[in-house]
């Protein structure tokens, strides 16, 4: 790999060593794959299935009436059997799943907490826990809500679910009482697992705590809530609705057979951001994701029976469910899992646990790589990194400086970085390198994966020439798609189908380049993603709203060198409500409880009126470029009130 080149649209082949002993070794090899899976999309998922567990084969390998796909129709499969049972039936009993490491440290540094499960223990423990689940009155299809930090019994609690047939819906750990609430109705789910606090640098967030919340607010809808102990902080009790989870799995048997489910039943929902106030739950069944997540992990990380693997998202987002549960345990690799904060107790942790555990396939996204560049390239050097093959990056843009800087610092110049591209929706990566054989562009995420048919085109549908930005667009059905938004029909056809013309519209703008590689450019809707997390101007305006000093909020992102994008809130105040520096702090908070830490406002900025056209929608361009370059020269001709502009200028002066 090169690492001083910065003229992107170079690409650098990966290293004759590294291609030599990969799955996918050269372009021409990922050429005719691709061609294949492209043309007879069928022939090429029906091999590759496969090589998974099916109790009953499928009737067909798709069945597609746009835009409800059925992948493996007619096939009775369980995820949770393919990571555990059948691994164990492969001869990886014995192997680690999951080396687990918690946040607090001894005086020495060596950390307090940790646990190392084979597949074979990891087994037993997801089939004692999920009779306990079925003891507890938990049956196939009641959607569980799972609050956790990221502790083993994390992933325990998931594998579980997906053994009996109850879909999980993970809140990350960042969302406050209210959104917990908010996603319980929507998913008319009366069952929780949390725990009591989990550790995030060096403090204890009040997990269990936040779940009260929420029951609360949705008023006796909960029947039970499952509390793991973890951090022995004091919580509150309320005895006929909650149970120790060491309770509720003393006496259980660790024999739990895996249910028969249907190809098509829901595997879980995750609650995601769109461009309206209500977050959208994402659905996602069982059969096509788990091939999917599996296929993609194999290829895109190379993985083979002795890596490491660490992926440091939390499961609370898609990375995780795909990354670091579902894909990598089909694969039969090692799984790293670490709780707690890339800074606690200072900014080698990351690095300490590569060494520690010798990770060799490492997984993060470019805001924490430009956290880690800015504590300079003296903290990696100090560890042993020399058994990492291969870096990979995910949720945002990556900037052809953190690449590089990830290439030299943390790859020794001799891994492959895999720029991965995919959403939520898409269950798994849909735009990346494969190590082996893609040479790649710092900046770009390359070319499609297998089965993938993505292009750049215009608002009419027509592609765009190389090299101009269009909207990214995906042409053909996949089995990791989501089959729908929980509950609501219109808005999946309207929001993904409709857009384009018999496409999946991705909300991302992007261009293609004359050698079919692709560059992510960004969000053209009203999603936002700070630090790689993915939230909605939307629900960020409604929690501003809910103030009741404030009338009327406008919410954008603006471009911000550490977490890529930040949130700047522009408010119009009640009439008799003085504008002052409190209040800006105020608000802050109220996002902060009303949603969770990770929305807060980074600029909040009070105006007497929202640019608005003269049709009454809120000038974002306007509010956009005022954050960005601290003044308005575009055009306004379309605005309804001139004054409002001369106020926002001078108040940003
Ligand atoms: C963005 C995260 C550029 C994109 C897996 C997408 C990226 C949104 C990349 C989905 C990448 C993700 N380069 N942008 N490699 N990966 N994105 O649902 O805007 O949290 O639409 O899924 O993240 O975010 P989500």
């Amino acid at each position: 790999m090169s690492t001083s080149s910065t003229t992107t649209n170079v690409a650098v082949p990966p290293s004759p060593a590294f291609s030599a002993g990969a799955h996918v070794p050269s372009m021409d090899a990922y050429e005719s794959q691709w061609k294949r899976s492209i043309d007879d999309p069928e022939g090429y998922w029906g091999e590759v299935a496969a090589d998974s567990h099916f109790f009953k084969k499928w009737d067909r390998v798709l069945e597609w009436k746009l835009p409800f796909a059925k992948w493996f129709a007619g096939a009775e499969t369980n995820v949770s059997y393919n990571c555990l049972d059948f691994q164990i039936e492969n001869g990886r009993g014995d192997h680690p799943a999951i080396i687990w490491e918690g946040e607090p440290v001894n005086d020495d540094g060596t950390p307090k907490d940790t646990l190392t499960l084979s597949y074979r223990q990891l087994h037993a423990r997801v089939c004692q826990f999920a009779n306990a689940l079925k003891k507890q009155g938990i049956q196939k299809n009641d959607r569980v809500t799972i609050y956790m930090p990221m502790v083993p019994e994390l992933a325990i609690a998931m594998l579980a679910c997906a053994r009996i047939g109850a879909p999980h819906s993970v809140i990350f750990g960042g969302f406050s009482g209210q959104a917990i609430a908010d996603r319980l109705v929507d998913a008319d789910s009366r069952h929780i697992i949390t725990t009591d606090g989990g550790w995030r640098r060096g403090k204890v967030i009040p997990l269990k705590q936040n779940v009260d919340e929420a029951c609360k607010l949705v008023d006796g809808k909960v029947d039970k809530v499952i509390v793991l102990k973890r951090c022995e902080n004091e919580i509150q009790w309320e005895a006929d609705r909650d149970v120790w989870w060491h309770e509720a799995i003393d006496g259980m048997s660790e024999d739990c057979p895996a249910e028969r489910l249907d190809a098509e039943h829901m595997l879980f929902l995750l609650y995601t951001s769109g461009s309206t106030g209500k977050p959208k739950g994402i659905l996602h069944t069982t059969a096509g994701y788990m091939i999917y997540t599996r296929h993609t992990a194999k290829h895109v990380f190379d993985l083979k029976p002795d890596d490491v693997y660490w992926c440091t998202a939390d499961i609370g987002w898609i990375t995780g469910h795909s990354y670091i549960v579902y894909g990598p345990l089909q694969n039969g690799v090692t799984n790293v899992m670490y709780e707690g904060g890339p800074n606690y107790p200072d900014w080698e942790r990351f690095w300490q646990i590569c060494d520690r555990y010798k990770v060799t396939k490492f997984y993060t996204a470019p805001t924490a790589i430009r956290a880690f560049m800015k504590q300079g390239a003296e903290l990696p050097k100090k560890h042993d990194l020399s058994n990492l093959k291969l870096l990979g990056t995910v949720g945002e843009p990556i900037n052809p400086a953190a690449w590089n800087w990830y290439d030299e610092n943390i790859g020794g110049g001799r891994c492959p970085i895999v720029d991965t591209w995919w959403q939520t929706e898409t269950g798994g990566i849909m735009i990346t390198p494969l190590p082996g054989a893609t040479p790649t562009k710092p900046g770009s995420a390359t070319r499609p994966f297998f089965g993938i048919d993505p292009a750049v085109v215009d608002a009419s549908g027509a592609p765009v020439p190389p090299n101009e930005s269009g909207l990214l667009v995906i042409r053909k059905p996949w089995p990791g798609m989501l089959r729908g938004i929980y509950g609501d029909e219109a808005r999946y056809r309207k929001q993904y189908w409709t857009e384009i013309d018999g496409c999946y519209f991705t909300g991302d703008g992007a261009r293609c380049d004359e050698d079919g590689y692709f560059w992510i450019i960004g969000r053209v809707d009203d999603v936002i993603k700070v630090s790689g997390h993915r939230l909605g101007t939307a629900e960020i305006e409604s929690a501003l709203v809910s103030h009741p000093k404030v009338a009327e909020a406008a919410v954008i992102g603006y471009p911000d060198e550490m977490t890529g994008e930040a949130i700047a809130a522009f408010v119009t105040l009640k009439s008799g409500f003085e504008v002052d520096e409190s209040l800006k702090q105020e608000l802050k908070q109220h996002v902060g409880s009303t949603l969770g830490a990770i929305a807060k406002p980074k600029d909040v900025r009070f105006t007497d009126a929202l640019p608005k056209t003269r049709s009454g929608k809120i000038m974002r361009r306007l509010l956009r470029e005022l954050a960005t370059t601290g003044h308005v020269k575009g055009d306004i001709t379309t605005l309804e009130d001139l004054t409002t502009i001369a106020t926002l200028n001078s108040e940003a002066s």
